[in-house]
């Protein structure tokens, strides 16, 4: 089989983890009876530069066409003075999301047991190691509801969003969460804010009517602001986090920061694997790491490639079926951070090891391949 894959690299440190990324899989895939073709597209403020859009139509017609998308990170100081609506972060991967009906957003929020001393957590909190998997639906709520915009004048001036989710939004997200926690820990931690919003009511009971399906997973209903602390107070009692796309979308930074890696985060937004796009029986994807597009380290070839790579690897699970290949990314990138190997994001205080760069841990991470 011959997988289609849209690489946008993006903007700061994009094209460089990009690069890494690709040789990644380049090995992943040596004794493979499957290929990979990638094209290259323009996305984010690159786009901008060159055709004055952040997702060109090229871009989206080559996505369309391809098996999955390989994101890298868009934005940065060049483009900040732009109207928020035109910003590479929101003019492109917004319309990517909503254009290929990509509803679920799965971030894990992972501690490496050789990496807690990064966790601005008490090392009492992380001793156990942390894995977080956030379920944050990505394409209803107050980010995409309508009406949206402005009206009146002067004092009486006001602007508007609306927050609203459908049944069918809800219950879909819903079975995905309790699926994934069916093969890890059994508690869904559902997110809501019932005690004042009539869309989050209807949220917890919809989530209630799904978990019936799902009697061995525990299912615990936990408002916002309540999640926010026992994130950062007890942050072990948590396995799958079901979240609205607002919600999910606060507390997946907050996740990530407690982990003191988010280098090293990748994710996965992903549709129904019945949707239009992509080939049939499997399911198409947008994969991307956490962190953003780090400006101030671009183009000096000491970014931490592992995000990136997590992000393939998660590709080539989730969208192309190849397990085995991604097992042999997954522990290469274990075994790397294991043996020392550190890239300066990585390196704490009394580490006696000098930071990697960028070339030397993807070298790092090849070997481990071997
Ligand atoms: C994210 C980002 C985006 C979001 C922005 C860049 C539009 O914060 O992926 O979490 O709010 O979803
Ligand atoms: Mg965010």
């Amino acid at each position: 089989m011959i997988f289609k894959v849209a690489v946008m690299s993006g903007d700061g440190i994009g094209q460089e983890v990009m690069q890494s990324a690709r040789e990644v899989i380049h090995k992943a895939l040596k004794n493979s009876s499957h290929q990979i073709e990638f094209t290259e597209v323009l996305v984010g403020g690159a786009a901008i530069d060159q055709t004055g859009n952040a997702l060109p139509a090229e871009t989206l017609k080559a996505a369309e066409q391809s098996d999955a998308i390989l994101f890298g990170s868009v934005g940065g100081p060049k483009w900040e003075h732009l109207p928020p609506s035109e910003q590479p972060e929101r003019a492109a991967l917004l319309p990517l999301r909503k254009h290929f009906e990509l509803f679920a957003n799965v971030r894990p929020a992972i501690i490496y047991p050789e990496l807690k001393d990064a966790s601005p957590l008490k090392p009492s909190l992380v001793e156990k190691g942390l894995d977080i998997l956030i379920m944050r639906e990505l394409t209803g709520d107050v980010y995409f509801g309508q009406p949206k915009g402005k009206r009146g004048e002067g004092k009486e001036e006001a602007a508007f969003d609306t927050m609203i989710y459908h049944r069918y939004e809800i219950e879909r997200i819903a079975h995905l969460a309790f699926t994934y926690a069916h093969s890890r820990k059994k508690i869904v931690h559902s997110i809501d804010k019932a005690n004042v919003l009539t869309t989050m009511v209807f949220w917890r009971e919809t989530v209630e009517s799904v978990a019936k399906s799902y009697p061995d997973v525990k299912l615990i209903h936990q408002y916002v602001d309540n999640a926010s602390m026992q994130l950062v107070k007890n942050p072990s009692q948590f396995d799958v986090m079901l979240c609205p796309n607002l919600f999910g979308d606060i507390l997946s930074d907050e996740a990530s920061q407690i982990t003191g890696s988010i280098g090293m985060l990748a994710s996965a937004s992903l549709g129904d694997p019945h949707s239009r796009w992509g080939r049939e029986g499997y399911s198409f994807g947008l994969y991307e790491p956490a962190g953003g597009s780090a400006p101030d380290i671009a183009g000096k070839g000491i970014a931490n490639p592992i995000a990136q790579i997590l992000s393939a690897a998660m590709m080539l699970r989730f969208s192309f079926k190849m397990d085995k290949e991604a097992d042999a990314i997954e522990k290469a990138v274990k075994k790397a951070i294991a043996s020392g190997a550190r890239t300066g994001d990585l390196i704490m205080q009394g580490d006696k090891n000098p930071a990697l760069n960028l070339r030397q841990m993807t070298d790092v991470i090849l070997e481990g391949m071997d």
